[in-house]
């Protein structure tokens, strides 16, 4: 009945008390770095950011507003970086302090695009953050200025990535052999 779970697990590759480190250390250089600023709007990208989102924003001793945005491709071999909105914004980002927060850059086709979107709505600044990076598998140039951790080009889930909607509740980052 159900599932078998046993023997297929993720392999580790960051551990929960790593990534908890991590995470806070962040928190602290983003709210050092903005310490002056009156609200900072933390601007998830839906869905494998939450995770990361929501314990990154409680490690920031700042004035936090949260949103979040969603996107879906169209098939990344035919129409490279043309992004669907499923979900947009609903806060005005006009003259506002914008930090994105990504799960992953792969590619970067995605954060480019949605980036140059983000940027027609004129906020007063905007940055990205992203748990992982995977620079091995660029193609598009994606201006990243905080990562969590850069990995390896393995196929990763949990933490908030998913391989199919399924591990993202995992409280540690796997690899999966897809
Ligand atoms: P890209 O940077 O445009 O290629 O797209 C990145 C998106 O692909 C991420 O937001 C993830 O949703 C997904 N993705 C890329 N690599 C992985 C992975 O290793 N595990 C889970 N999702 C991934
Ligand atoms: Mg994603």
């Amino acid at each position: 009945m159900g599932r078998q779970v046993t023997g297929t697990l993720p392999r580790p590759l960051l551990g929960e008390p790593e990534i908890r480190r991590r995470v806070a250390e962040l928190g602290r250089e983003i709210g050092e770095d903005y310490r002056d600023c009156e609200e900072l709007v933390c601007l998830g990208i839906l869905k494998g950011s939450v995770f990361f989102l929501v314990d990154l924003v409680r490690e920031l001793r700042v004035p936090v507003a949260v949103d979040f945005f969603q996107t879906a491709s169209y098939g990344s071999a035919t129409s490279p970086g043309e992004v669907l909105v499923k979900k947009d914004v609903d806060l005005s980002l006009r003259g506002r302090d914008v930090l994105l927060v990504e799960d992953i850059v792969d590619t970067g086709h995605t954060l480019n695009t949605v980036l140059a979107m983000l940027r027609l709505r004129r906020p007063r600044s905007l940055k990205l953050c992203t748990f992982l990076d995977k620079p091995s598998r660029r193609e598009a140039e994606v201006p990243i200025d905080y990562i969590g951790f850069t990995i390896e080009d393995h196929f990763v889930v949990g933490y908030g990535l998913d391989h199919d909607e399924r591990w993202r509740n995992l409280p540690y980052v796997g690899i999966v052999d897809v």
